[in-house]
């Protein structure tokens, strides 16, 4: 019985990184915390009372990484935090690191959200903004790419993988010479939409721990396409985000999906999001593997490269990498 009566009181709180509450001052939720696992939540702080700068960070230095919000005022939270996302991004007091890592929740929960409604113009609408953010970010600072490493989520999830690939991406355009802020953008973006055509593979495939059969592969490998045809008529992106989606499993020696076409034929910008895709896939957990060691994940690449992948973009990886 009090099982039940636990179940149904927890059921009634939303768990929050407090780290995201160490961002903003005033809160239009109450939050409560729980003094050890088990414990019921109390109330912490009402809603709308002034915070003192050094209070959360305080508690989160204590050593407590989760807070809690009664679950009704869920949505007024997403709210808040979403229109504050711009200044706190761009607010320098905050250390990059918690920038980062707030941009990171927030980025994953939406295309989270999105990713689920099964709504092309409303995830166009939410990868825009969210690319626009990654840029405010890690364009307009320097980001260290094993700091970025450190925040990142590193589950199987495809709006994980996808938040990663977008960072990575706009991480090695950089170091690759890209500077144009807007190029950078479109660069994210593609990397946010690179996978979205395996939105509609059952996760039974995805997190399949046997041997794919062939027709399971066969689906796999649909991916590349079924993204294309869902964005190709779309006036809002770009030819090269959409090879981007398209070809992001090519390979320039011809053994890549889904058309195998090789070399000079493969975009600039899909051959970035290649490298970065199959470093972020190794370097993540997987429901039927341990994750590599980014050294590992690094000596992988460098084996695949020059002839499936640009070396020069390997070596550049590399680089960043070992910053
Ligand atoms: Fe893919
Ligand atoms: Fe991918």
């Amino acid at each position: 019985m009090s099982n039940t009566l636990d179940t149904a009181k927890r059921q009634q709180f939303l768990p929050v990184p407090l780290v995201l509450l160490c961002l903003t001052k005033q809160l239009p939720v109450d939050v409560y915390w729980r003094s050890h696992s088990g414990a019921d939540p109390v109330l912490l702080r009402g809603h709308n009372i002034e915070v003192a700068d050094d209070e959360f960070p305080k508690l989160l230095a204590s050593g407590v990484e989760t807070v809690y919000i009664p679950r009704d005022q869920g949505e007024v939270f997403q709210k808040h935090l979403q229109d504050n996302v711009s200044n706190i991004l761009s607010d320098t007091d905050i250390p990059i690191d918690q920038r980062m890592s707030f941009l990171n929740t927030t980025g994953r929960t939406m295309l989270k959200e999105v990713f689920r409604s099964d709504n092309l113009d409303k995830t166009l609408e939410s990868v825009a903004l969210l690319s626009e953010h990654m840029t405010t970010l890690i364009s307009g600072n320097e980001v260290v790419a094993s700091e970025l490493l450190e925040v990142l989520n590193h589950d199987y999830h495809t709006y994980t993988h996808s938040y990663n690939v977008a960072s990575y991406s706009m991480l090695l355009a950089q170091e690759l010479g890209f500077r144009d802020e807007d190029e950078l953008t479109r660069i994210s973006m593609g990397g946010l939409l690179h996978d979205l055509g395996k939105l509609r593979i059952p996760n039974a495939i995805l997190t399949k721990k046997e041997r794919l059969t062939d027709a399971e592969w066969q689906t796999i490998q649909k991916h590349p396409t079924d993204g294309f045809t869902a964005l190709a008529e779309r006036d809002d992106l770009t030819f090269d985000q959409l090879m981007m989606v398209y070809q992001h499993h090519e390979k320039l020696d011809g053994s890549g999906y889904p058309v195998g076409i090789d070399g000079d034929e493969i975009s600039v910008l899909a051959r970035i999001c290649t490298v970065v895709d199959i470093f972020e896939a190794l370097t993540s957990n997987r429901p039927y593997r341990n994750p590599n060691s980014t050294r590992e994940a690094l000596d992988i690449l460098d084996q695949l490269a020059p002839d499936k992948l640009d070396g020069d973009m390997v070596k550049c990886w590399k680089a960043i990498m070992q910053k």
